[in-house]
């Protein structure tokens, strides 16, 4: 793969108002300019200014990307902000039985968590794959999974089906985008100490060795154009890493065996 050598001119990162995204947009080099969004308006506010720097744009979109409306906006303010590095992150995931969920929340998980990603890698990667072949540079797209995407998990069905899907649509496109110069990573981060596990209503709050989601930030970006997935987490490394390199060949295999459309 090709190593992304030179910082990206600007990013896009989804749910940036916590967690892991927050880390992203922390962990970005000042170099990159950069449009946060989120639903929480005074977050994004509060973590833009923290960023600003003399010649660094950094801009906010509030949105809810559960919504075509949401979508829309945030596709349009990235499409004008020129964006080469789009980081979709922003997630939910409910936790209980599904008989007992509402059908709302579940609509939530897939709109977020699958629609989003998949909307937003349509409309912005022609344009992020235009401005760095006319700059000589690579384009960036970092799709957040989850360990969740390798095993189905009781009690968080339509999550663990949507990060399935999430590691799935990024390996494909890794490997049907090979010849673009764009690097796609996805991200399987394990259990990682957000707001996620309260929001989610996951008793207990986060797992015991939880990790910072700013390594896990960091740890992204350092391997973007180096692999095409990263599996967070000692033994979630250890158990997976194997069976997403297996399923990282197949799609390669399968973009050079299928004819283009
Ligand atoms: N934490 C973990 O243990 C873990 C493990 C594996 C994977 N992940 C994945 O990591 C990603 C980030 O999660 P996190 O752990 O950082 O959780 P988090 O702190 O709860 O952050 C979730 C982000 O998503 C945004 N978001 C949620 N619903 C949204 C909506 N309808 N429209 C727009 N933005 C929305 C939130 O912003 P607003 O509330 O402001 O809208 C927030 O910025 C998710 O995709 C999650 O599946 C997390």
């Amino acid at each position: 793969m090709t190593r992304t050598s030179t910082p990206h001119r600007a990013a896009l990162v989804t749910g940036a108002t916590s967690g892991i995204g927050e880390a992203f947009a922390r962990a970005l080099s000042t170099g990159t300019d950069v449009l946060l969004t989120g639903r929480d308006g005074a977050a994004l506010e509060r973590l833009a200014a923290e960023l600003v720097a003399p010649g660094r744009r950094v801009e906010t979109v509030a949105a809810d990307l559960a919504t075509d409306a949401g979508l829309d906006a945030v596709a349009a303010r990235a499409e004008a902000f020129g964006v080469d590095l789009l980081i979709a992150n922003a997630g939910v995931g409910p936790f209980g039985d599904f008989l007992q969920a509402s059908e709302a929340s579940l609509r939530a998980t897939v709109s977020v968590n699958v629609m989003a990603p998949v909307v937003l890698s349509r409309r912005l990667l022609p344009g992020m794959i235009r401005r760095a072949e006319a700059g000589r540079r690579r384009a960036g797209l970092v799709i957040v999974s989850s360990n969740a995407a390798f095993v189905p998990v009781p009690r968080l069905a339509a999550y663990a089906a949507s990060k399935a899907f999430d590691l799935s649509l990024a390996e494909a496109l890794s490997a049907e985008l090979a010849a673009e110069p764009v690097d796609v990573l996805a991200l399987c981060p394990t259990a990682t100490r957000t707001k996620f596990a309260a929001r989610s209503g996951f008793g207990g709050g986060n797992l015991p060795g939880a990790e910072d989601p700013a390594d896990v930030a960091a740890a992204a970006l350092r391997a973007l154009g180096r692999v095409r997935t990263l599996v967070r987490g000692p033994l979630s490394g250890l158990l997976l890493s194997g069976p997403a390199f297996a399923r990282a060949a197949v799609a390669q295999t399968l973009a050079l065996v299928l004819p283009r459309r």
